[in-house]
């Protein structure tokens, strides 16, 4: 099959081989015609409507450490920070109440003093302003994603960073790629909307493992996912390899879209650091998400996960009413509800 054959086979059945998979994201000239193709079912099966989900980096400290991030714990050359619970609490309330939005997500490394107790706490808190709340604080036991459940927690957002599992344990040193699938058994298991997703380009990674990448993610029936390219960080072990690129990404992100047609897709922050319009190009090519950071400038350069990160959030252009023009100059509007996933298919 020639590649329209391809995409119309997706846009159609939503299936694909792996075998079809590699065929499209190794042709170098179909992209416009797959970004376009996940642009309409997008619209068929989510609409024009663009989630806000705000933002909240509570702590850069993390035990873990994997090679691509600037926060693995050998990075010693990073500022750490753990706001309190009134500083998050502050951020979540000014992000619900005057900035109007309807998820709030809480994000750090996997530090150990934000216990089960002390998350506990700030989720029923967080969860008396009439929001969504996710989180993404790591690997936990299924009693504590349980208890963040019963606490009111909606989602939680793990990325399985590849599904090739020798690239990821020579990526995430002691790390278990089996422990991380688990993880994501057990959050569905808990109840909890779960969100994962991946990294393109990482050293070592090939097109048919990002082929896997995907249909993984329909296997687990994923509701959401996060795909990005990977960015060298100076200060990591990775610091002299190549990254991914912007086009790469953007095609495994139109294929999901095309095979897991409903769920809730962001256009993320490491594309809008490799190219300005990074992300109105994502929205155009099957996104309908977007994760605004609403962390206080004086934390955010330590949120330092790789280069162009905070800069380019701190960026007027980033700034929230500058985002509404940007989604209104595409012809999209901002969701009022709390976007949870609805199934279709
Ligand atoms: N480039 C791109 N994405 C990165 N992440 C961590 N380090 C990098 C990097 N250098 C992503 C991982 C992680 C998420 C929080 O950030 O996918 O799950
Ligand atoms: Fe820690 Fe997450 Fe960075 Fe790994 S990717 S070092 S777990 S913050």
């Amino acid at each position: 099959m020639n590649y329209n054959d391809l995409i119309t086979k997706a846009v159609q059945t939503h299936f694909l081989s792996k075998d079809e998979l590699v065929c499209l994201l190794s042709d170098t000239s179909c992209s416009d015609a797959l970004f376009n193709a996940a642009d309409t079912v997008r619209r068929q099966y989510v609409g024009d409507q663009i989630h806000l989900r705000g933002l909240i980096e509570f702590s850069n400290i993390c035990r873990n450490n994997c090679c691509y991030c600037g926060l693995r714990r050998d990075n010693h050359k990073l500022t750490r920070y753990r706001l309190t619970e009134d500083e998050i609490f502050a951020l979540a309330e000014h992000a619900a109440t005057d900035l109007g939005l309807k998820t709030i997500v809480l994000q750090s490394g996997e530090g150990l003093y934000f216990d089960q107790k002390r998350m506990c706490h700030i989720i029923k808190k967080i969860k008396t302003l009439d929001v969504a709340l996710t989180l993404s604080i790591g690997e936990k036991t299924l009693s504590e994603y349980q208890a963040y459940k019963n606490a009111g927690a909606n989602r939680f957002l793990l990325r399985i960073e590849t599904t090739n599992k020798d690239l990821y344990h020579r990526l995430d040193p002691g790390m278990s790629w089996q422990a991380r699938k688990q993880c994501l058994d057990d959050l569905r298991l808990a109840g909890l909307e779960v969100g994962t997703g991946i990294m393109v380009g990482l050293p070592g990674q090939d097109i048919a493992s990002m082929a896997d990448d995907i249909l993984f993610f329909k296997d687990i029936k994923a509701d959401m996912i996060g795909i990005g390219p990977f960015i060298p960080h100076p200060d990591t072990p990775l610091a002299g390899n190549s990254g991914g690129t912007l086009d790469l990404s953007l095609k495994v992100m139109a294929l999901t879209r095309l095979l897991l047609p409903d769920i809730n897709i962001p256009a993320t922050t490491a594309m809008e650091a490799l190219a300005p319009s990074g992300q109105l190009k994502a929205l155009q090519s099957g996104a309908n998400v977007i994760m605004p950071n609403v962390t206080l400038n004086d934390y955010r350069k330590f949120y330092d996960l790789y280069p162009g990160k905070s800069s380019t959030n701190v960026s007027p252009d980033n700034s929230l009413a500058a985002l509404r023009d940007k989604i209104a100059s595409i012809g999209r509007s901002i969701a009022t509800d709390y976007g949870f996933h609805q199934k279709k298919v």
